[in-house]
């Protein structure tokens, strides 16, 4: 494979949720690629991982007669009080904990946390409930799935949780940890390692990275600390128990909008002027990985085993990322086998990770709560409409309304309307759909709307259509406008069906945190609605839009797409990577 075919696809516009719709077009660097200071190591991992592999539970379709008795089951639920009439439902079994007797694991995994809203064991108690509501009570609003987190990462969690405690802000760990980076370079070993987040992007690629962040800690055994940004403490609740995530505001380094591919501790820099590699005797305490859409080939090394063994003995890492870079950890061999155990179901891993980290604030689930109850509970059937446009403005454009037509009466998520008959037949059929509308113009919204006002559906079905706002250009920085948006990507994932657009991370997050495999629509180009119109997803996965297509042991171009069954090529970009559980292709 040639690199300079991927240059190619990669010098495309790189789509970022990022103000005012605009889409950044990087040029990719031409810096070739010279011969890397790397031994190769040699792996076989990644063919015994295929082998390793095996699935336990199937997707299952949200057929229309399913999703009738989901919509029962849990309005019953809402009535239920907690714990008490769930318990006994028949869908309490989904949620009971598997088998937690992983070896070893006795210290952590003591508390009781089996009950339905822990959501299978996902969840750790010890928090108080009153301070993060939708903790404990977003089980009631989100239908029983058959995916359940292997009970390998709910072990490693709850490990996860312990190191926290002991290393987080202002522990002992931490301080010590903390000497070394205002000392000049890192000697002995220490016991806590951390990874600093950069808040960096709009609200839907934030989340997508901070849960990629969160499995490199993980995978690494590394502390993940969360750069609170302009709003970050608004949004979300603290995810670790008795801790807190959040960098303290007297972290030494803060000036973390500088931090660019050129900073003398970029590590791609470092790289790239030979400034650091294994046999550097003292390595700096710490260094800044740059993962951003526009990064460069030494920068992109942090995919290869070999830097991430290097890596490994710096204690703070400073990452700035805008991109769902889990698929390429796939690809790395000495994460593949961890990875393959915390995740037998390769597509539940933005599902299992978002539903553990994200939890809404008190006053974002207050707006999700509120919009559910008053115009969504009621209804059959939930469809949402995740509408994104890039490159040409927000519109309303006549392609655009026409395609979301195309796709949703030819999938039938959508009933026909009588156009000629102005004559109101009696119908027999009594269910009702609620169609929720998410994009920043609210023309698509009152064309749909008006649509099933006018006219009555062939089927009689009752189409009810909302649309929470429309703020008509993305206003990254606007506090109740990531509030908002924060809530109407909630809202999405609580639909039963799903459609979204191409390319966006605020449609990613839904699908993933509902766990649906949505309808994407294809994005538009030269202004004409595409045909087909829209595809199933494979997969619940989010895309990985800039990955690198090298190959570490060659080193040389390779398509990272095409070594594992379970990473490829996403269906809205061709060039990106994603998660599939390819038994199920
Ligand atoms: C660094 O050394 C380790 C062994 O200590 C080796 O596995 C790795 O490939 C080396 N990395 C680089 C960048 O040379
Ligand atoms: C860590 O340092 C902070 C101030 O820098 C101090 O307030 C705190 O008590 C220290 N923690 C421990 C456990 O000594
Ligand atoms: C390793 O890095 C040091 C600087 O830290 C440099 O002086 C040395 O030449 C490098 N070694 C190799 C083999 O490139
Ligand atoms: C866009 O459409 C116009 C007219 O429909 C056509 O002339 C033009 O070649 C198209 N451009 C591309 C890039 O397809």
């Amino acid at each position: 494979m040639d690199m300079k075919r991927y240059r190619g696809h990669l010098a495309a516009p790189n789509p970022i949720d990022h103000r005012n719709d605009s889409v950044s077009r990087v040029a990719e660097r031409k810096s070739g690629f010279i011969t890397m200071k790397i031994m190769g190591i040699l792996c076989a991992c990644l063919m015994i991982l295929s082998v390793l592999i095996t699935f336990s539970a199937i997707y299952r379709e949200t057929s229309s007669g399913g999703v009738s008795g989901f919509a029962e089951a849990r309005s019953v639920e809402m009535k239920a009080k907690e714990g008490n009439v769930v318990r006994e439902s028949a869908e309490a079994g989904d949620f009971k904990m598997q088998a937690e007797k992983v070896p070893g694991s006795e210290d952590v995994s003591s508390r009781k946390i089996d009950s339905p809203k822990h959501f299978g064991g996902l969840l750790a108690a010890g928090f108080d409930e009153a301070s993060c509501l939708s903790r404990y009570q977003s089980f009631l609003y989100r239908k029983a799935l058959p995916h359940k987190p292997s009970s390998y990462l709910l072990y490693r969690l709850r490990k996860y949780e312990a190191l926290h405690k002991r290393c987080g802000p202002y522990t002992t760990s931490y301080n010590k940890t903390l000497e070394q980076l205002k000392s000049s370079h890192t000697n002995d070993p220490l016991e806590c390692n951390y990874i600093v987040w950069i808040s960096f992007s709009g609200l839907g690629n934030r989340i997508l990275t901070l849960a990629s962040a969160f499995l490199y800690a993980l995978l690494t055994n590394r502390v993940l600390l969360v750069d609170r940004g302009t709003d970050m403490t608004d949004l979300f609740c603290e995810p670790f128990p008795e801790t807190s995530w959040l960098l303290p505001m007297d972290f030494p380094l803060h000036q973390f909008d500088s931090f660019d591919q050129k900073s003398p501790y970029c590590y791609g820099n470092m790289l790239k002027n030979n400034a650091i590699n294994n046999s550097t005797g003292s390595l700096p305490p710490f260094l800044y990985l740059h993962l951003v859409h526009d990064y460069g080939d030494y920068d992109k090394l942090f995919f290869c085993d070999q830097d991430q063994t290097l890596l490994r003995k710096v204690p703070w890492l400073i990452m700035k990322t805008d991109n769902y870079f889990v698929p390429s950890l796939f690809l790395v061999p000495s994460f593949a086998k961890q990875l393959s155990h915390l995740f037998p179901e390769k597509e539940t891993v933005f599902h299992h990770l978002g539903r553990y980290l994200f939890h809404p604030s008190n006053p974002v689930w207050g707006l999700i709560t509120r919009y559910y109850h008053a115009y969504l509970e009621k209804a059959d059937e939930r469809v949402g409409l995740q509408i994104r446009i890039f490159d040409i403005g927000t519109g309303p454009f006549q392609h655009v309304l026409d395609q979301i037509l195309a796709c949703t009466l030819k999938e039938k998520l959508l009933p026909e309307v009588n156009v000629k008959e102005s004559i109101i037949r009696p119908s027999a059929n009594k269910r009702s759909k609620a169609v929720l509308m998410t994009s920043l113009s609210a023309g698509y919204f009152e064309k749909i709307r008006n649509m099933y006002w006018e006219h009555q559906t062939v089927n009689g079905e009752v189409i009810a259509v909302y649309q929470p706002s429309h703020e008509e250009h993305q206003q990254t920085q606007k506090k109740m406008h990531n509030l908002k948006a924060w809530a109407e990507m909630y809202l999405l994932s609580l639909t039963d069906v799903l459609v979204t657009s191409s390319w966006s991370t605020f449609g990613y997050v839904a699908q993933g945190l509902g766990g649906l495999k949505p309808w994407i629509l294809y994005k538009p180009e030269n202004r004409t609605a595409p045909y087909p119109p829209c595809r199933r997803a494979m997969s619940m996965e989010p895309c990985f839009h800039a990955p690198p297509f090298y190959d570490c042991k060659a080193k040389k171009g390779i398509d990272t797409g095409a070594l594992v069954p379970h990473v490829k090529h996403c269906e809205d970009m061709s060039w990106g990577l994603k998660l599939v559980n390819h038994d199920e292709l």
